[in-house]
């Protein structure tokens, strides 16, 4: 039969309350935590698809940065914090007793709301986490420098001034820069979190793009104030709301046809 979607290139956007193992990046399985005795996040369970752009809106301290942070362990860090329930990266539980946290952090790069890079040049900061891993050859690192500069879109700003001190550049060059020393150690999910909120309109955009292009390697969870961006830039959408899942769908239907009354509210600008 003829197929008008298959001939002009258009995918229905993937089910993720149905996701295959190959389709899924994350899985989360009844996570509940605490901060002290305070329950951030309650029985969250959600699949977090491979190659797509997955965000998490909902009003400020609703546990957004909370369950974004699970997704590496950097709640690790965090004392008087515990976790219950189960995290799977392909398939496999990192909260396992026997997962080493600093493999698992190079394999789920994260890039924060402030821009920061490290003390030392460009290039020192896009090759951090290969020398981290005993890597010296230097035609090795230039290429990784110039390969990873490309893919954050700031290769022909900087390139002639690699060795240079990167605090020299502007603030969304400087989250480029950030964006780009994560994807230098080729990490297989990338958590970004509000990464354009201390940007302007300009480099919010350019930054925007750069995510489209990112998920053709990455699987990018996005945490987003902005419902414009999460309308822009993200395949699904995940409302949060009080530390619980409320809604989770592909991003048309959740700010097209939401179909809980809390999502509606939120993203029609009732509170929030
Ligand atoms: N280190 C911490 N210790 C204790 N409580 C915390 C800690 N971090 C977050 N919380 C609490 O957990 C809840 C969720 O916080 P979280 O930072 O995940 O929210 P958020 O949705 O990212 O908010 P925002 O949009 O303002 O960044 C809040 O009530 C917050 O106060
Ligand atoms: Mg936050």
């Amino acid at each position: 039969m003829f197929d008008l979607n298959a001939t002009l290139g258009y995918a229905p956007p993937l089910d993720v309350n149905n996701l295959t193992k190959e389709q899924t990046a994350i899985s989360i399985e009844g996570l509940n935590l605490y901060y002290q005795q305070k329950k951030a996040l309650s029985d969250i369970t959600m699949t977090i698809p491979k190659g797509q752009v997955t965000a998490f809106i909902g009003p400020s301290g609703c546990g957004k940065s909370t369950l974004l942070r699970c997704i590496n362990r950097m709640n690790d860090l965090v004392e008087g914090c515990r976790v219950e329930g189960k995290v799977r990266l392909h398939g496999k539980n990192i909260y396992h007793p026997k997962v080493d946290v600093p493999t698992l952090r190079r394999r789920v790069g994260m890039v924060f709301q402030r821009p920061n890079p490290f003390p030392k040049s460009i290039y020192e900061n896009v090759v951090y986490g290969l020398r981290l891993q005993g890597s010296k050859e230097s035609r090795f690192l230039d290429d990784a420098v110039e390969r990873s500069l490309r893919a954050a879109a700031l290769w022909d700003e900087v390139k002639d001034r690699l060795h240079e001190n990167a605090f020299g550049l502007s603030g969304g060059q400087q989250q480029r820069l950030v964006i780009a020393r994560a994807i230098a150690i080729e990490p297989e999910v990338l958590l970004l979190d509000e990464p354009t909120s201390a940007l302007d309109p300009i480099s919010t955009l350019t930054i925007e793009e750069l995510i489209n292009d990112l998920k053709s390697k990455y699987s990018v969870v996005l945490v987003t104030h902005n419902m414009q961006q999460a309308a822009r830039v993200s395949d699904h959408t995940a409302f949060i709301h009080m530390g619980q899942l409320v809604e989770y769908s592909d991003t048309d239907s959740i700010f097209t046809s939401p179909v809980h009354k809390k999502t509606e509210d939120y993203i029609t600008g009732r509170y929030g």
